[in-house]
Protein backbone atom coordinates (compact mmCIF):
# COMPACT_ATOMS: atom_id res chain seq x y z
CA UNK A 1 0.00 0.00 0.00
CA UNK A 2 1.39 3.22 -0.70
CA UNK A 3 0.93 6.77 0.15
CA UNK A 4 -2.39 5.98 1.93
CA UNK A 5 -2.98 10.17 2.71
CA UNK A 6 -1.60 11.56 -0.45
CA UNK A 7 -5.42 13.03 -2.28
CA UNK A 8 -6.83 12.01 -5.51
CA UNK A 9 -7.01 14.42 -8.23
CA UNK A 10 -8.13 14.62 -11.60
CA UNK A 11 -9.35 17.72 -13.87
CA UNK A 12 -12.39 18.29 -15.02
CA UNK A 13 -12.90 20.06 -18.60
CA UNK A 14 -15.59 20.55 -21.04
CA UNK A 15 -13.24 19.90 -23.79
CA UNK A 16 -12.61 16.83 -23.34
CA UNK A 17 -15.33 14.28 -23.40
CA UNK A 18 -15.73 10.27 -23.88
CA UNK A 19 -19.00 10.33 -25.89
CA UNK A 20 -22.89 10.76 -25.08
CA UNK A 21 -24.30 8.11 -22.67
CA UNK A 22 -26.72 5.95 -24.70
CA UNK A 23 -30.01 6.08 -22.69
CA UNK A 24 -29.51 2.28 -23.20
CA UNK A 25 -26.44 1.91 -20.71
CA UNK A 26 -29.23 1.68 -18.30
CA UNK A 27 -30.99 -1.46 -19.46
CA UNK A 28 -32.08 -4.55 -17.51
CA UNK A 29 -32.84 -8.37 -17.98
CA UNK A 30 -35.55 -10.20 -17.45
CA UNK A 31 -35.15 -14.45 -18.09
CA UNK A 32 -37.55 -17.04 -17.67
CA UNK A 33 -35.38 -18.54 -14.19
CA UNK A 34 -35.98 -18.98 -10.65
CA UNK A 35 -38.31 -16.42 -9.18
CA UNK A 36 -37.63 -13.53 -11.90
CA UNK A 37 -40.81 -13.60 -13.55
CA UNK A 38 -43.02 -16.07 -11.41
CA UNK A 39 -43.34 -14.81 -7.86
CA UNK A 40 -41.13 -11.77 -9.03
CA UNK A 41 -42.79 -9.74 -11.21
CA UNK A 42 -45.69 -11.72 -12.14
CA UNK A 43 -47.56 -13.36 -9.49
CA UNK A 44 -51.69 -13.19 -9.51
CA UNK A 45 -53.40 -13.39 -6.33
CA UNK A 46 -50.66 -10.96 -4.24
CA UNK A 47 -52.53 -7.96 -2.90
CA UNK A 48 -50.30 -6.02 -5.07
CA UNK A 49 -51.25 -7.51 -8.29
CA UNK A 50 -53.12 -5.86 -11.09
CA UNK A 51 -55.96 -7.07 -13.40
CA UNK A 52 -52.90 -8.66 -15.20
CA UNK A 53 -51.02 -9.91 -12.13
CA UNK A 54 -47.91 -7.81 -12.49
CA UNK A 55 -46.91 -7.37 -8.66
CA UNK A 56 -47.66 -3.16 -8.51
CA UNK A 57 -45.21 -3.09 -5.28
CA UNK A 58 -42.69 -4.32 -8.10
CA UNK A 59 -43.77 -1.99 -11.16
CA UNK A 60 -42.31 1.19 -9.09
CA UNK A 61 -38.99 -0.02 -8.04
CA UNK A 62 -38.61 -0.81 -11.13
CA UNK A 63 -39.49 2.80 -12.22
CA UNK A 64 -37.85 4.21 -9.11
CA UNK A 65 -34.74 1.99 -10.66
CA UNK A 66 -34.62 3.96 -13.66
CA UNK A 67 -34.40 0.92 -16.27
CA UNK A 68 -34.50 2.53 -19.76
CA UNK A 69 -34.90 -1.17 -21.82
CA UNK A 70 -34.88 -4.86 -20.84
CA UNK A 71 -33.54 -7.85 -22.41
CA UNK A 72 -35.86 -10.85 -22.71
CA UNK A 73 -36.65 -13.93 -22.75
CA UNK A 74 -32.88 -15.11 -21.52
CA UNK A 75 -30.31 -15.86 -21.63
CA UNK A 76 -29.76 -19.45 -21.11
CA UNK A 77 -33.80 -20.33 -21.40
CA UNK A 78 -33.55 -18.50 -25.00
CA UNK A 79 -31.49 -21.55 -26.38
CA UNK A 80 -34.80 -23.24 -26.11
CA UNK A 81 -37.32 -21.27 -26.11
CA UNK A 82 -40.53 -21.66 -27.76
CA UNK A 83 -42.35 -18.26 -28.08
CA UNK A 84 -45.60 -19.61 -29.56
CA UNK A 85 -45.98 -21.35 -26.43
CA UNK A 86 -46.21 -17.86 -24.55
CA UNK A 87 -48.76 -16.36 -26.99
CA UNK A 88 -52.71 -17.11 -26.77
CA UNK A 89 -55.49 -17.72 -24.31
CA UNK A 90 -53.23 -18.89 -20.54
CA UNK A 91 -55.05 -21.46 -20.17
CA UNK A 92 -54.23 -23.53 -23.34
CA UNK A 93 -50.92 -22.74 -23.51
CA UNK A 94 -48.54 -26.06 -22.63
CA UNK A 95 -46.64 -26.58 -19.64
CA UNK A 96 -42.90 -27.85 -20.87
CA UNK A 97 -39.48 -29.04 -19.70
CA UNK A 98 -37.24 -25.99 -19.59
CA UNK A 99 -33.82 -27.35 -19.95
CA UNK A 100 -31.34 -25.08 -19.75
CA UNK A 101 -32.25 -24.27 -15.71
CA UNK A 102 -33.77 -27.70 -15.47
CA UNK A 103 -37.07 -26.30 -13.94
CA UNK A 104 -40.76 -26.29 -15.51
CA UNK A 105 -42.26 -23.97 -17.85
CA UNK A 106 -46.25 -23.36 -17.43
CA UNK A 107 -45.90 -20.17 -20.19
CA UNK A 108 -48.45 -18.54 -18.13
CA UNK A 109 -46.23 -15.23 -18.34
CA UNK A 110 -45.05 -15.00 -22.01
CA UNK A 111 -44.71 -12.05 -24.80
CA UNK A 112 -47.72 -10.27 -24.70
CA UNK A 113 -47.48 -9.92 -20.98
CA UNK A 114 -43.94 -8.87 -20.80
CA UNK A 115 -44.63 -6.29 -23.56
CA UNK A 116 -47.37 -5.03 -20.83
CA UNK A 117 -44.73 -5.18 -18.14
CA UNK A 118 -42.78 -2.94 -20.81
CA UNK A 119 -45.42 -0.68 -21.05
CA UNK A 120 -46.21 0.11 -17.74
CA UNK A 121 -42.79 0.53 -16.43
CA UNK A 122 -41.91 2.52 -19.35
CA UNK A 123 -38.83 0.22 -20.53
CA UNK A 124 -38.00 -0.67 -24.36
CA UNK A 125 -37.81 -3.95 -24.79
CA UNK A 126 -34.37 -5.86 -26.22
CA UNK A 127 -35.52 -9.19 -27.80
CA UNK A 128 -33.82 -12.52 -28.30
CA UNK A 129 -34.08 -14.56 -30.73
CA UNK A 130 -33.82 -18.99 -30.26
CA UNK A 131 -30.63 -19.85 -32.22
CA UNK A 132 -29.95 -22.90 -30.15
CA UNK A 133 -32.73 -25.12 -31.28
CA UNK A 134 -33.77 -23.01 -33.84
CA UNK A 135 -32.83 -20.75 -36.37
CA UNK A 136 -33.63 -18.12 -39.51
CA UNK A 137 -37.22 -19.27 -40.09
CA UNK A 138 -38.24 -18.64 -36.78
CA UNK A 139 -36.66 -15.67 -36.27
CA UNK A 140 -38.51 -14.24 -38.94
CA UNK A 141 -41.95 -15.81 -37.42
CA UNK A 142 -41.59 -14.18 -33.75
CA UNK A 143 -40.44 -10.83 -35.74
CA UNK A 144 -43.48 -10.83 -37.90
CA UNK A 145 -45.85 -11.77 -35.22
CA UNK A 146 -44.31 -8.87 -32.78
CA UNK A 147 -43.82 -6.06 -35.21
CA UNK A 148 -45.80 -6.62 -38.49
CA UNK A 149 -48.89 -4.46 -38.23
CA UNK A 150 -51.97 -6.56 -39.77
CA UNK A 151 -52.98 -9.15 -42.70
CA UNK A 152 -50.88 -11.75 -42.32
CA UNK A 153 -51.42 -14.64 -40.50
CA UNK A 154 -49.28 -14.20 -37.41
CA UNK A 155 -49.80 -10.62 -37.06
CA UNK A 156 -53.47 -11.12 -37.40
CA UNK A 157 -52.53 -13.64 -34.93
CA UNK A 158 -51.16 -10.69 -32.35
CA UNK A 159 -54.43 -9.40 -33.11
CA UNK A 160 -56.79 -11.94 -32.32
CA UNK A 161 -54.57 -12.64 -28.56
CA UNK A 162 -55.70 -8.74 -28.14
CA UNK A 163 -52.34 -6.90 -29.44
CA UNK A 164 -53.78 -4.99 -32.35
CA UNK A 165 -50.99 -2.75 -32.26
CA UNK A 166 -47.65 -4.16 -33.62
CA UNK A 167 -44.80 -4.32 -30.49
CA UNK A 168 -42.38 -2.27 -32.58
CA UNK A 169 -39.96 -3.77 -31.33
CA UNK A 170 -36.23 -2.38 -32.45
CA UNK A 171 -32.82 -4.29 -30.87
CA UNK A 172 -32.82 -8.11 -30.80
CA UNK A 173 -30.13 -10.18 -29.90
CA UNK A 174 -29.01 -13.31 -32.07
CA UNK A 175 -29.04 -15.98 -29.78
CA UNK A 176 -27.23 -16.44 -26.39
CA UNK A 177 -23.76 -17.32 -25.43
CA UNK A 178 -23.65 -19.63 -28.15
CA UNK A 179 -19.98 -20.04 -27.53
CA UNK A 180 -20.40 -21.72 -24.57
CA UNK A 181 -20.81 -25.49 -23.94
CA UNK A 182 -23.47 -25.28 -21.62
CA UNK A 183 -25.77 -23.79 -24.25
CA UNK A 184 -28.20 -25.83 -25.88
CA UNK A 185 -27.16 -25.89 -29.51
CA UNK A 186 -23.90 -24.63 -29.22
CA UNK A 187 -21.76 -23.78 -32.16
CA UNK A 188 -18.60 -23.32 -33.46
CA UNK A 189 -17.86 -19.35 -34.49
CA UNK A 190 -17.91 -20.47 -38.02
CA UNK A 191 -21.14 -22.19 -37.10
CA UNK A 192 -22.58 -19.48 -34.89
CA UNK A 193 -21.35 -16.38 -38.09
CA UNK A 194 -23.09 -18.10 -40.65
CA UNK A 195 -26.42 -18.75 -38.62
CA UNK A 196 -25.91 -15.28 -37.03
CA UNK A 197 -25.42 -13.43 -40.22
CA UNK A 198 -28.27 -15.58 -42.54
CA UNK A 199 -30.73 -14.72 -39.71
CA UNK A 200 -29.46 -10.97 -39.46
CA UNK A 201 -29.75 -10.80 -43.41
CA UNK A 202 -33.22 -11.99 -43.51
CA UNK A 203 -35.05 -10.01 -40.51
CA UNK A 204 -33.12 -6.91 -42.37
CA UNK A 205 -35.47 -8.28 -44.76
CA UNK A 206 -38.21 -7.54 -43.18
CA UNK A 207 -37.30 -4.53 -41.36
CA UNK A 208 -33.75 -3.06 -42.31
CA UNK A 209 -33.99 -0.24 -39.47
CA UNK A 210 -34.01 -2.97 -36.77
CA UNK A 211 -30.48 -3.46 -34.23
CA UNK A 212 -29.54 -6.46 -33.92
CA UNK A 213 -26.55 -7.32 -31.73
CA UNK A 214 -24.51 -10.53 -32.28
CA UNK A 215 -23.27 -12.74 -29.45
CA UNK A 216 -19.90 -12.20 -28.51
CA UNK A 217 -17.86 -14.25 -25.93
CA UNK A 218 -19.50 -15.19 -22.73
CA UNK A 219 -17.02 -13.72 -20.62
CA UNK A 220 -12.94 -13.64 -21.30
CA UNK A 221 -12.18 -16.55 -19.44
CA UNK A 222 -13.69 -18.79 -22.74
CA UNK A 223 -10.42 -20.55 -24.81
CA UNK A 224 -12.09 -19.06 -27.90
CA UNK A 225 -12.45 -15.00 -26.18
CA UNK A 226 -11.40 -12.81 -29.14
CA UNK A 227 -10.90 -15.22 -31.97
CA UNK A 228 -14.66 -15.95 -31.13
CA UNK A 229 -15.67 -12.44 -31.98
CA UNK A 230 -13.49 -11.65 -35.03
CA UNK A 231 -14.87 -14.55 -36.75
CA UNK A 232 -18.23 -13.83 -35.87
CA UNK A 233 -18.16 -10.58 -36.74
CA UNK A 234 -16.60 -10.93 -40.07
CA UNK A 235 -19.43 -13.23 -41.14
CA UNK A 236 -21.82 -10.47 -39.62
CA UNK A 237 -20.39 -7.71 -40.30
CA UNK A 238 -22.94 -5.95 -42.57
CA UNK A 239 -25.85 -6.97 -41.07
CA UNK A 240 -25.38 -6.34 -36.99
CA UNK A 241 -25.43 -3.26 -34.72
CA UNK A 242 -24.09 -4.58 -32.00
CA UNK A 243 -21.59 -7.25 -30.29
CA UNK A 244 -22.67 -8.73 -26.81
CA UNK A 245 -20.45 -9.00 -23.77
CA UNK A 246 -21.35 -10.42 -20.63
CA UNK A 247 -19.71 -10.59 -17.00
CA UNK A 248 -19.93 -11.85 -13.18
CA UNK A 249 -17.83 -10.78 -10.80
CA UNK A 250 -17.12 -12.45 -7.30
CA UNK A 251 -15.24 -12.43 -4.21
CA UNK A 252 -13.51 -15.93 -4.54
CA UNK A 253 -10.88 -17.00 -1.13
CA UNK A 254 -11.38 -13.65 0.68
CA UNK A 255 -9.51 -12.00 -1.73
CA UNK A 256 -11.60 -8.88 -1.54
CA UNK A 257 -8.52 -6.43 -2.45
CA UNK A 258 -9.08 -7.62 -6.04
CA UNK A 259 -12.74 -7.84 -6.05
CA UNK A 260 -12.58 -4.71 -5.19
CA UNK A 261 -10.71 -3.97 -8.47
CA UNK A 262 -13.00 -6.18 -10.86
CA UNK A 263 -13.61 -3.14 -13.18
CA UNK A 264 -9.85 -3.27 -13.97
CA UNK A 265 -10.72 -6.65 -15.58
CA UNK A 266 -14.24 -5.63 -17.19
CA UNK A 267 -12.55 -1.88 -18.59
CA UNK A 268 -9.54 -4.57 -20.24
CA UNK A 269 -12.60 -6.59 -21.69
CA UNK A 270 -14.35 -3.64 -23.22
CA UNK A 271 -11.42 -2.42 -24.60
CA UNK A 272 -10.17 -5.78 -26.14
CA UNK A 273 -13.69 -5.99 -27.82
CA UNK A 274 -13.75 -2.77 -29.61
CA UNK A 275 -10.03 -3.44 -30.54
CA UNK A 276 -11.42 -6.80 -32.29
CA UNK A 277 -13.86 -4.65 -33.86
CA UNK A 278 -11.90 -2.27 -35.18
CA UNK A 279 -9.41 -4.84 -36.32
CA UNK A 280 -12.34 -6.61 -38.43
CA UNK A 281 -13.85 -3.18 -39.59
CA UNK A 282 -9.88 -2.32 -41.02
CA UNK A 283 -9.71 -6.02 -42.43
CA UNK A 284 -12.85 -5.44 -43.92
CA UNK A 285 -12.36 -2.06 -44.96
CA UNK A 286 -16.14 -0.68 -43.70
CA UNK A 287 -16.54 2.27 -42.41
CA UNK A 288 -19.42 1.61 -39.90
CA UNK A 289 -18.31 0.92 -36.43
CA UNK A 290 -20.15 -2.18 -34.08
CA UNK A 291 -20.89 -0.91 -30.87
CA UNK A 292 -20.65 -2.55 -27.59
CA UNK A 293 -23.91 -4.04 -25.93
CA UNK A 294 -22.81 -5.25 -22.62
CA UNK A 295 -25.84 -7.06 -21.95
CA UNK A 296 -25.03 -9.27 -18.78
CA UNK A 297 -23.09 -7.21 -15.93
CA UNK A 298 -23.38 -8.32 -12.19
CA UNK A 299 -21.96 -9.00 -9.22
CA UNK A 300 -22.87 -13.39 -8.90
CA UNK A 301 -21.60 -15.70 -6.58
CA UNK A 302 -20.89 -18.58 -8.48
CA UNK A 303 -19.27 -20.45 -6.39
CA UNK A 304 -21.53 -20.62 -3.68
CA UNK A 305 -24.35 -23.29 -2.93
CA UNK A 306 -27.51 -22.51 -3.44
CA UNK A 307 -28.68 -21.80 0.51
CA UNK A 308 -32.03 -23.12 -1.00
CA UNK A 309 -31.83 -26.49 -2.13
CA UNK A 310 -34.26 -27.47 -5.23
CA UNK A 311 -35.09 -30.65 -7.00
CA UNK A 312 -35.29 -30.83 -10.73
CA UNK A 313 -38.01 -29.64 -12.42
CA UNK A 314 -39.93 -27.31 -10.13
CA UNK A 315 -41.57 -24.23 -10.73
CA UNK A 316 -39.92 -21.36 -10.31
CA UNK A 317 -37.93 -22.83 -7.25
CA UNK A 318 -34.93 -19.55 -5.83
CA UNK A 319 -32.34 -20.09 -7.54
CA UNK A 320 -29.49 -17.30 -7.90
CA UNK A 321 -30.87 -15.07 -5.11
CA UNK A 322 -27.52 -13.57 -4.12
CA UNK A 323 -27.95 -11.06 -1.15
CA UNK A 324 -25.92 -8.53 -2.08
CA UNK A 325 -23.91 -6.47 0.67
CA UNK A 326 -22.33 -3.12 0.73
CA UNK A 327 -18.73 -4.07 -0.47
CA UNK A 328 -20.87 -5.74 -3.74
CA UNK A 329 -22.55 -2.51 -4.38
CA UNK A 330 -19.14 -0.35 -4.09
CA UNK A 331 -18.05 -3.49 -6.66
CA UNK A 332 -21.23 -3.01 -8.69
CA UNK A 333 -20.69 0.58 -8.67
CA UNK A 334 -17.46 0.40 -10.05
CA UNK A 335 -18.64 -1.77 -12.96
CA UNK A 336 -21.20 0.91 -13.69
CA UNK A 337 -18.53 3.70 -13.82
CA UNK A 338 -16.32 1.63 -16.08
CA UNK A 339 -19.36 0.94 -18.81
CA UNK A 340 -19.73 4.87 -18.28
CA UNK A 341 -15.87 5.31 -19.32
CA UNK A 342 -16.29 3.55 -22.70
CA UNK A 343 -19.87 5.23 -23.61
CA UNK A 344 -18.73 6.13 -26.93
CA UNK A 345 -18.43 2.44 -27.88
CA UNK A 346 -20.67 0.80 -24.82
CA UNK A 347 -23.83 2.10 -26.40
CA UNK A 348 -26.56 -0.55 -24.18
CA UNK A 349 -25.96 -2.71 -21.31
CA UNK A 350 -28.21 -4.96 -19.35
CA UNK A 351 -27.62 -5.26 -15.73
CA UNK A 352 -28.32 -8.97 -14.88
CA UNK A 353 -31.01 -9.52 -13.82
CA UNK A 354 -34.04 -7.46 -12.55
CA UNK A 355 -35.84 -9.33 -9.80
CA UNK A 356 -35.37 -11.82 -7.68
CA UNK A 357 -32.37 -13.48 -9.78
CA UNK A 358 -28.90 -11.41 -9.03
CA UNK A 359 -31.31 -8.79 -8.45
CA UNK A 360 -31.70 -5.27 -7.42
CA UNK A 361 -35.37 -6.04 -6.58
CA UNK A 362 -36.02 -9.14 -4.08
CA UNK A 363 -39.50 -10.12 -3.64
CA UNK A 364 -41.30 -12.81 -0.92
CA UNK A 365 -44.17 -15.01 -2.44
CA UNK A 366 -47.20 -13.19 -0.62
CA UNK A 367 -44.81 -10.73 1.13
CA UNK A 368 -43.24 -7.55 0.03
CA UNK A 369 -40.65 -5.92 -2.55
CA UNK A 370 -37.84 -4.63 -1.22
CA UNK A 371 -34.32 -2.91 -2.76
CA UNK A 372 -30.97 -4.51 -2.46
CA UNK A 373 -28.14 -2.61 -2.03
CA UNK A 374 -27.23 -2.63 -5.64
CA UNK A 375 -29.77 -0.82 -6.36
CA UNK A 376 -28.74 2.46 -5.30
CA UNK A 377 -25.80 3.35 -7.38
CA UNK A 378 -27.90 2.01 -10.51
CA UNK A 379 -30.53 4.06 -9.73
CA UNK A 380 -28.34 6.89 -8.85
CA UNK A 381 -26.28 6.70 -12.20
CA UNK A 382 -29.99 5.86 -14.54
CA UNK A 383 -31.37 9.64 -12.75
CA UNK A 384 -27.88 11.47 -12.91
CA UNK A 385 -25.60 9.98 -15.08
CA UNK A 386 -26.99 11.26 -18.43
CA UNK A 387 -25.32 13.39 -20.91
CA UNK A 388 -21.86 13.41 -22.20
CA UNK A 389 -19.15 11.48 -19.72
CA UNK A 390 -16.07 13.68 -19.53
CA UNK A 391 -11.82 12.44 -19.90
CA UNK A 392 -11.64 11.75 -16.18
CA UNK A 393 -8.14 11.15 -16.10
CA UNK A 394 -6.88 9.77 -12.48
CA UNK A 395 -3.99 10.81 -10.30
CA UNK A 396 -4.32 8.43 -7.54
CA UNK A 397 -2.82 6.18 -4.87
CA UNK A 398 -2.28 2.41 -5.57
CA UNK A 399 -2.80 -0.63 -3.60
CA UNK A 400 -1.86 -3.99 -4.30
CA UNK A 401 -4.00 -6.78 -5.61
CA UNK A 402 -3.27 -10.50 -6.07
CA UNK A 403 -5.25 -10.70 -9.74
CA UNK A 404 -4.29 -6.98 -11.26
CA UNK A 405 -1.04 -5.30 -9.31
CA UNK A 406 -1.16 -1.71 -8.84
CA UNK A 407 -4.35 -0.39 -8.82
CA UNK A 408 -5.31 3.02 -8.19
CA UNK A 409 -7.36 3.86 -4.80
CA UNK A 410 -9.83 5.68 -6.92
CA UNK A 411 -12.28 4.63 -9.68
CA UNK A 412 -14.40 7.83 -10.92
CA UNK A 413 -15.96 9.07 -13.85
CA UNK A 414 -18.28 12.26 -14.58
CA UNK A 415 -20.70 13.28 -16.78
CA UNK A 416 -22.04 16.62 -18.13
CA UNK A 417 -25.34 18.19 -18.98
CA UNK A 418 -24.15 19.85 -21.70
CA UNK A 419 -27.51 22.50 -21.74
CA UNK A 420 -27.18 23.37 -17.95
CA UNK A 421 -23.46 22.56 -17.24
CA UNK A 422 -24.39 20.59 -14.22
CA UNK A 423 -21.53 17.80 -13.77
CA UNK A 424 -22.35 14.79 -11.93
CA UNK A 425 -19.07 12.81 -10.33
CA UNK A 426 -19.37 8.96 -9.60
CA UNK A 427 -16.03 7.25 -7.33
CA UNK A 428 -15.39 4.81 -5.65
CA UNK A 429 -12.91 4.18 -3.12
CA UNK A 430 -11.20 1.01 -2.96
CA UNK A 431 -9.71 0.83 0.29
CA UNK A 432 -11.10 -1.58 2.85
CA UNK A 433 -9.51 0.76 5.83
CA UNK A 434 -9.00 4.90 4.66
CA UNK A 435 -10.32 7.13 4.08
CA UNK A 436 -9.57 9.03 0.54
CA UNK A 437 -8.88 12.58 0.17
CA UNK A 438 -10.52 13.92 -3.05
CA UNK A 439 -9.43 16.80 -5.26
CA UNK A 440 -10.87 17.98 -8.23
CA UNK A 441 -10.18 20.63 -10.64
CA UNK A 442 -12.90 22.29 -12.28
CA UNK A 443 -11.21 25.04 -14.03
CA UNK A 444 -12.49 23.51 -17.36
CA UNK A 445 -16.40 23.29 -16.28
CA UNK A 446 -18.85 26.14 -15.05
CA UNK A 447 -20.55 23.87 -12.44
CA UNK A 448 -18.79 25.27 -9.41
CA UNK A 449 -22.18 25.03 -6.89
CA UNK A 450 -22.09 21.68 -4.62
CA UNK A 451 -25.35 20.36 -5.10
CA UNK A 452 -25.49 17.23 -3.37
CA UNK A 453 -22.40 14.66 -2.48
CA UNK A 454 -24.10 11.15 -1.74
CA UNK A 455 -22.87 7.87 -0.10
CA UNK A 456 -22.70 4.37 0.03
CA UNK A 457 -20.80 3.12 2.78
CA UNK A 458 -20.94 1.47 6.25
CA UNK A 459 -19.04 0.22 9.13
CA UNK A 460 -19.82 -2.85 8.45
CA UNK A 461 -19.35 -3.50 4.96
CA UNK A 462 -21.37 -6.76 5.25
CA UNK A 463 -24.76 -5.11 5.66
CA UNK A 464 -27.47 -6.62 3.94
CA UNK A 465 -31.14 -4.98 2.90
CA UNK A 466 -33.80 -8.15 3.44
CA UNK A 467 -37.09 -8.74 3.74
CA UNK A 468 -37.09 -7.77 7.74
CA UNK A 469 -34.64 -4.88 7.38
CA UNK A 470 -35.45 -3.62 3.99
CA UNK A 471 -33.96 -0.54 4.90
CA UNK A 472 -31.22 -1.49 6.81
CA UNK A 473 -28.29 -0.15 4.07
CA UNK A 474 -29.18 3.10 2.30
CA UNK A 475 -27.22 6.26 0.93
CA UNK A 476 -26.17 8.59 3.37
CA UNK A 477 -25.18 12.85 2.88
CA UNK A 478 -21.26 12.87 3.25
CA UNK A 479 -20.04 15.65 5.52
CA UNK A 480 -17.33 17.77 4.72
CA UNK A 481 -17.52 18.52 0.86
CA UNK A 482 -16.34 21.66 -0.36
CA UNK A 483 -16.00 23.79 -3.46
CA UNK A 484 -12.99 26.54 -2.84
CA UNK A 485 -11.67 28.24 -5.74
CA UNK A 486 -13.05 25.97 -8.50
CA UNK A 487 -11.43 23.31 -6.65
CA UNK A 488 -13.79 20.14 -5.05
CA UNK A 489 -12.62 18.42 -2.14
CA UNK A 490 -14.11 15.48 -0.49
CA UNK A 491 -12.51 12.43 1.38
CA UNK A 492 -14.44 9.50 0.71
CA UNK A 493 -15.34 6.61 3.10
CA UNK A 494 -13.08 3.75 3.07
CA UNK A 495 -14.89 0.83 0.79
CA UNK A 496 -17.77 3.56 -0.72
CA UNK A 497 -19.75 4.51 -3.43
CA UNK A 498 -20.34 8.42 -3.95
CA UNK A 499 -22.34 10.50 -6.00
CA UNK A 500 -21.03 13.89 -6.56
CA UNK A 501 -23.52 16.83 -7.96
CA UNK A 502 -22.81 20.21 -9.13
CA UNK A 503 -24.43 22.82 -10.41
CA UNK A 504 -23.31 25.51 -13.36
CA UNK A 505 -26.17 27.39 -11.50
CA UNK A 506 -25.82 30.06 -8.82
CA UNK A 507 -26.77 30.11 -5.98
O1 LIG B 1 -27.87 -14.33 -16.00
C1 LIG B 1 -27.76 -15.69 -15.71
C2 LIG B 1 -27.17 -16.51 -16.85
O2 LIG B 1 -25.84 -16.14 -17.03
C3 LIG B 1 -27.79 -16.30 -18.22
O3 LIG B 1 -28.90 -17.10 -18.43
C4 LIG B 1 -26.67 -16.71 -19.13
O4 LIG B 1 -26.72 -16.03 -20.37
C5 LIG B 1 -25.42 -16.40 -18.36
O5 LIG B 1 -24.53 -17.46 -18.37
Amino acid sequence: MSHRTTPARFTLDLAFGIGVVNPRLYGSFVEHLGRCVYTGLYEPGHPQADSEGLRQDVLELVRELGVTTVRYPGGNFVSGYRWEDSVGPRQERPVRLELAWKTTETNEFGLGEFMDFCAKTGMEPMMAVNLGTRGVEDALRLLEYSNHPGGTQLSDLRAAHGDKEPYRIRMWCLGNEMDGTWQIGHKTAEEYGRLAAETARAMKMIDPDLELVACGSSGTAIKTFAAWEATVLEATYDNVEHVSLHAYYEEIDGDRDSFLASAVDMEHYIESVVATCDHVRAKLKATKRINLSFDEWNVWYQQRPNPHPVEDWQQAPRLLEDVYTVTDAVVFGSMLIALLRHADRVTAASLAQLVNVIAPIMTEPGGPAWRQTTFFPFAQASAHGRGRVLRVDVDSPTYTTAKFGEVPLLHATAVIDDETGDVTVFAVNRSQTDALPLDIDLRGVDAHALVEHLVLADSDPEAVNTADRPDRVAPHPATGTTVTDGVLHAELEPLSWNMIRLTAEQG
